[in-house]
């Protein structure tokens, strides 16, 4: 199995331990061995994308996660999901309102992908990301459909106990308690309102003070654009996807309180998807990066510690097989994710500091590192990850000590 290489570090000869997406579609089947043309093509066409790539010694010699199934239920949800959304809008552009069959085709298509999820969970997050000229809001939806529902499931009783803590009804039905619909389709649907608004989304400056207005009030927008019969929770998931948990956000400035539940999960889905694209007024960052920011960097009050605790569990910031140097030079393999500690993961030392690799006489057994504080991880695929050993704690660092009890409670609950 595998080694995830950047397009850069390619060579002809290697052969694909895995196939190459874009946009949901099949460029490159596993298995493939790559020739120097297509080397050339992937450079060209896809210049950020890493790729896996078989390694015979390291695969008898370790037993690397599988997290083949993790991608297959992320192409496929991405795929059906977007392919919705490409109906809604060539819908909108004909009229002003989902309306009564449209409406339905949405639904079907989000219980079915629900019953799917279902039936294939899956261990890890994987979200689809595509080359430059792909349609953003498109996969940005079906992205924060995919996360926020996974989000959603792992912690259901969380859900639960927050809409009957936050609800005026004195018994919340269980199972009405625990229903997800309205987080999936509000999830689906969340940037309806910047359909209108999409030249401003590629606008390559900053925005000005109209645009800037026009922009922060596309969650009521959306929510506004909902047929009446739409249920209220999902109009109020798509009112309220920009307010932070500390009370800040827009348009509202809601007082975390009062957020409602579903309103954090989709926060956390939305962001994190955001960061992790390419927009043409920056490049995409790192998930690394991205997951530091928002559980343990500057932006971490805007989430709440539960949720974000869950999203590092369920999004691996170093791929099964990415290549990592580490502070003697060395490089490592990552062999398997830890949930609990999602920057210190089980990796084995594989390329010596002139990038050269082990023999099997001289490879070791893999380290888990979040037991090895010894070892920092100083690069991966182009990225400085000096940020990353400031990081002391983080499990502690990311709640305040009014919430640690509650999160680590949680956190126990759903991964005894
Ligand atoms: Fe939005
Ligand atoms: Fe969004």
């Amino acid at each position: 199995m595998p080694i995830t290489l950047t397009i850069d570090e390619l060579e002809p000869g290697m052969r694909l331990a895995q196939a190459v997406y874009n946009n949901a579609q099949l460029i490159l089947a596993a298995g493939k061995t790559l020739e120097d043309w297509e080397i050339d093509g992937l450079r060209r066409r896809f210049p950020q994308i890493t790729v896996r790539v078989g390694d015979p010694l390291l695969d008898e010699w370790v037993d690397f996660q599988d997290d083949s199934r993790e991608q297959t239920v992320a192409v496929t949800v991405n795929r059906r999901m977007a392919r919705m959304m490409q109906t809604v809008r060539s819908k909108l552009g004909t009229q002003t309102a989902l309306e009564g069959p449209d409406l339905i085709a949405l639904q079907v298509a989000v219980h079915e992908m629900m019953i799917y999820i279902q039936q294939n969970p899956v261990a890890a997050a994987m979200l689809m990301h595509m080359a430059e000229g792909s349609d953003y809001l498109q996969e940005h939806a079906a992205n924060v459909f995919y996360l926020g529902l996974l989000i959603g499931s792992t912690i259901r009783e969380y859900v639960y106990l927050e809409r009957k803590r936050t609800t005026r009804a004195r018994d919340l039905a269980v199972r009405f308690g625990m229903n997800l619909t309205p987080l999936a389709i509000g999830c689906l649907l969340h940037d309806l309102g910047m359909i209108a608004l999409e030249p401003l989304l590629n606008k390559p400056g900053p925005l000005d003070a109209t645009e800037r207005e026009q922009v922060n009030r596309h969650p009521l927008l959306g929510a506004e654009m909902l047929p009446k019969q739409m249920d209220a929770v999902c109009r109020m998931v798509i009112r309220t996807h920009h307010e932070n948990c500390c009370g800040t956000g827009y348009p509202s400035s809601v007082p975390s309180d009062s957020l409602h539940v579903f309103s954090r999960v989709i926060r956390v889905a939305d962001a994190y998807d955001a960061g992790t694209s390419r927009r043409c007024y920056r490049q995409a960052k790192s998930a690394v990066r991205v997951l530091w920011e928002m559980s343990v960097g500057p932006l971490k009050d805007l989430y709440d510690p539960v949720v974000i605790r869950i999203l590092t569990s369920l999004i691996q910031p170093f791929p099964i097989g990415a290549k990592i140097r580490i502070h003697d030079g060395r490089y490592v393999v990552v062999v398997r994710h830890n949930r609990k500690h999602p920057f210190r993961p089980t990796a084995i030392i594989a390329f010596d500091e002139h990038g050269n690799k082990l023999k099997k006489s001289q490879l070791r057994q893999p380290i888990d590192l979040s037991q090895n504080e010894d070892i920092r991880l100083i690069r991966y695929a182009e990225e400085d990850l000096a940020f990353l050993n400031d990081t002391v704690d983080f499990v502690a660092a990311p709640v305040s000590a009014g919430q640690a009890g509650e999160v680590d409670s949680m956190f126990n609950m759903v991964y005894p």
